[in-house]
């Protein structure tokens, strides 16, 4: 195993995942003991210190990787808005931050607007990186925390028929995902996007490579209808990747594509809908309280148990 995780590229097999899930279980186990109050894990991270350097705004990420480090007993320093906040502000570069906040703390975990900014940072050779996302590169602990999500509710993924949906273009977290994905056997993905969003030619390459079974959708209706997925995986429009000129007339096109009552009647009964959040007009409110709808809640949960998972990983085995 790696000391950084910056990609799910770095994952040559499932087996790789299942070790880190069953991990994840037991390190998330509710504990009692009489004699031994306190679960022994909630000392693994003591003395520890993790920093969240966040160059964009995050509402799970930072707030599940702190709230996981603190359940292990460690300690967090945190810039939530490094862009603004840190010394970027005055011109200093990634590198020069990676090499200062690695004296500061034992692992960073780094969202930043620049595809692979996770891997420079890792080239610093300072601190453990955890990548929380490098603009429209990849998102790996989003997608480690949707694939235990999806375990947990069919008991499998081997098999599964799985429906990306949206901007897949820009959604880091779906092209973290399909790395995911491919390393199960007998998998089906649906990817359901207007032209323009439509999904980047390496991943493309990459399901080829894996001999993946997948297939174009552009309208939801019809892929809900002919293409029958388990695992409904709905991502908004990534603005802020956009030009202004594009936000704009992008924005007008995509109040068309929503899921709501319709689409969620067309779902198969047994489905799940999958969202990273934040959510916009593409999942409508109306969806939430449906028993298919784990976005708020099991996904959620499953987020702050994989992180903690993580961390128990990297401060008990040394490796993530
Ligand atoms: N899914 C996700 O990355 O959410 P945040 O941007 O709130 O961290």
């Amino acid at each position: 195993m790696k000391k950084h995780l910056i990609s799910c590229k770095q994952y040559d097999n499932h087996e790789q995942l299942e070790t880190l899930f069953g991990l994840t279980a037991k390190v998330n186990k509710p504990y009692y003991r009489e004699d031994y109050p306190v679960s022994p894990c909630a000392y693994v991270a003591e003395n520890k210190i993790m920093a969240t350097l966040f160059y964009e705004p995050s509402t799970r990420t930072r707030f599940s990787f702190e709230a996981a480090m603190h359940k292990l007993g460690g300690n967090v320093i945190s810039s939530d808005s490094a862009g603004q906040f840190s010394s970027h502000a005055k011109g200093e570069s990634l590198e020069d931050t990676i090499k200062v906040v690695s004296q500061y703390a034992d692992v960073i975990v780094l969202r930043h607007p620049e595809k692979g900014a996770a891997q420079r940072a890792a080239s610093v050779n300072g601190s453990t990186i955890i990548n929380a996302g490098d603009g429209d590169g990849e998102h790996p602990t989003q997608a480690l925390l949707d694939l235990y999500t999806i375990k947990k509710r069919f008991n499998k993924i081997d098999g599964l028929r799985v429906a990306l949906v949206g901007d897949l273009t820009h959604s880091r977290t779906i092209h973290s995902l399909i790395y995911l994905l491919t390393l199960y056997k007998d998998m089906n993905v649906l990817l359901c996007s207007p032209k323009e969003f439509s999904l980047p030619e390496e991943h493309i390459a990459h399901l080829l490579e894996k001999r993946v079974k997948f297939a174009p959708w552009n309208d939801v209706k019809t892929m809900l209808r002919e293409g029958k997925p388990d695992v409904i995986y709905l991502t908004r429009l990534q603005k802020e990747r956009l030009d202004p000129l594009k936000k704009i007339i992008t924005e007008h096109q995509w109040m068309g594509w929503s899921f709501g009552q319709e689409e969620l009647e067309l779902a198969k009964e047994d489905a799940i809908i999958m969202h990273p959040l934040p959510r916009l007009q593409e999942l409508s409110t109306c969806v939430d309280k449906d028993k298919k709808a784990v976005y708020l809640t099991e996904q959620i949960k499953c987020g702050l148990e994989v992180r903690t998972g993580l961390l128990y990983s990297l401060f008990y085995n040394n490796t993530i």
